[in-house]
């Protein structure tokens, strides 16, 4: 099989991660999610007791820490950090963490040589305008504001977390502010990138939709 890769963008909770892994899988090649990355390096910082302001020592921190991602799992200096990178508090942390230029420049290069070497779907926010510039592929998936809340809300729910939907809508209301609007790599549709609006559509659906965009650009490929 040749070579290909699958860029998936979108803000927090429009199903990026669902949809990735699921397409993935049925094609079999490997998903990465990029936000992952950025959550461990978050979890890192509250680990160490760091604040956000200190960005000398954050960088410092990262420069000599070891993020993984293998088999779908994250590693954080060897140590398997898959649950706990889902932790709330990580994921208010990771947004303003991924504003850090050193901490972008660091992702961005390890992502970039994962998808070296093997077939990759990529998720996150820069893939398609950046990342991945020359992806074969680009999706932007969104859905409306109340919907990702709902989906997050239930996501935690279902991790016994105990959080409200109003807070669980304002947390994703401010990452969308700051992540729309930091000066690197913003979030935004790449201008070659097919734009999937996920509100009212099941998961099945967005999944065969993906597919079948993928199977007419990727054909030979697959
Ligand atoms: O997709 P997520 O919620 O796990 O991402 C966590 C944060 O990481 C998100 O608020 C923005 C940042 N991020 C990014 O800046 N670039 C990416 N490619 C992926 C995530």
């Amino acid at each position: 099989m040749e070579k290909i890769a699958i860029a998936i963008d979108g803000p927090a909770g429009a199903g990026k991660s669902t949809i990735a892994k699921a397409v993935a899988s049925k094609l079999g090649i490997a998903y990465i999610d990029t936000g992952a990355m950025y959550r461990a390096v978050a979890l890192n910082i509250l680990r160490n007791k760091l604040q956000i302001s200190d960005i000398d020592k954050i960088c410092e921190l990262t420069r000599n820490t070891d993020i993984a991602i293998k088999g779908g799992r994250v590693f954080l200096n060897g140590g398997d950090v898959s649950r706990e990178i889902r932790d709330n508090e990580v994921g208010k942390l990771s947004s303003p963490v991924s504003a850090i230029p050193y901490v972008r420049e660091k992702l961005v290069e390890l992502q970039r040589k994962m998808a070296q070497s093997e077939s990759v779907i990529m998720d996150g926010r820069d893939i398609g305008t950046n990342v991945l510039k020359d992806a074969d592929v680009k999706i932007f998936l969104t859905a409306s504001i109340d919907e990702r809340s709902m989906r997050r809300y239930l996501e935690f729910k279902s991790r016994g977390c105990s959080v409200d939907l109003k807070s669980v809508k304002s947390d994703i209301t401010k990452r969308d502010e700051l992540d729309t609007t930091r000066k690197l790599n913003p979030l935004k549709p790449a201008d070659d990138a097919v734009i999937i609006d996920t509100t009212s559509k099941s998961i099945k659906e967005v999944i065969e939709e993906v597919l079948s965009i993928i199977k007419a650009r990727c054909n030979d490929a697959l």
